[in-house]
């Protein structure tokens, strides 16, 4: 089960299970739904984030060739004296190839963008594939969330090796928009609007080939209701989600939704 280029011509859906369910039993019904209803896809891949302690009897279970593990976080050093933390490593070696890295939720906890750096260089001399979120607490008509979020991509990436640039995901989830219902999510022609926004930033930082290759999901109270709205209209390469990745019915239908010949 290894990340194979090919999925960059595909949608790619993560399943950010946060703090839940409690148990193995819960996590592994969850779990078998979700392989069930992603083994009848053509276009799009499945990447789920359990918890850390559900990894390794998840990575022991049979995996379609379209679904993998991920973390939903992992350190900023390789290894040491830090009480509570998981490595990169660690988590590699478990079976995990994909990370999510700067989740809202963690910079609220006092993640910086500094911080946020040195995880995504220390996923990739892992060989994890970050899932670099961003996104600002609010909009405002001034445009001041532009930049906002242009300094994330800024100081998040800043140093990395062009290889490493080439191989990013950026998840954009505006903060404003997470945890709540599909009917206020972020509209598709402003996910659009931004989606154009972070390849031109990206491309003015980076280069235009790096931005190129760059893959944006949209997270944010995406839901079955909006799903394919935003396939449609939004610019995006899949999804980040939350709540709804923790309901069989509402997370197969985001699949289907995110099924599409790109
Ligand atoms: P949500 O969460 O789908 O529950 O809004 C998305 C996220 O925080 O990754």
């Amino acid at each position: 089960m290894s990340y194979d280029i090919e999925m960059k011509k595909r949608n790619l859906v993560v399943a950010n299970w946060k703090m839940n369910p409690e148990s193995l039993e819960e996590a592994k019904k969850i779990f078998n739904a979700i392989r069930n209803s992603a083994k009848g896809l053509k276009n799009a891949d499945v990447i789920v984030c359990p918890p850390f302690t559900y990894l390794q009897p998840f990575s022991k279970l049979d995996f379609p060739k379209n679904v993998f593990l991920g973390a939903q976080n992992v350190f900023g050093e390789t290894k040491g004296a830090f009480t509570g933390e998981i490595s990169a490593g660690m988590v590699k070696n478990l079976g995990a190839n994909f990370s999510i890295v700067g989740h809202s939720e963690r910079r609220a906890m006092g993640e910086t963008n500094e911080i946020v750096r040195k995880k995504v260089q220390i996923a990739f001399n892992t060989n994890l594939m970050p899932i670099l979120c961003i996104g600002e607490k609010e909009r405002d008509k001034d445009g001041n969330h532009l930049e906002f979020i242009k300094n994330q991509i800024k100081e998040c990436l800043t140093g990395l090796s062009k290889k490493d640039l080439v191989g990013i995901h950026i998840a954009y989830e505006p903060i404003w928009a997470i945890g709540k219902s599909y009917k206020e999510a972020m509209s598709p022609t402003d996910i659009h609007e931004t989606v154009l926004f972070i390849k031109k930033s990206f491309g003015e930082l980076f280069g235009r080939d790096t931005a190129d290759s760059l893959r944006i999901l949209y997270g944010g109270s995406v839901e079955a209701e909006n799903a394919s709205e935003i396939v449609r209209l939004g610019n995006i390469d899949g999804f980040l989600v939350g709540h709804a990745s923790l309901v069989p019915s509402q997370f197969s239908a985001i699949l289907k939704a995110a099924d599409i010949k790109k």
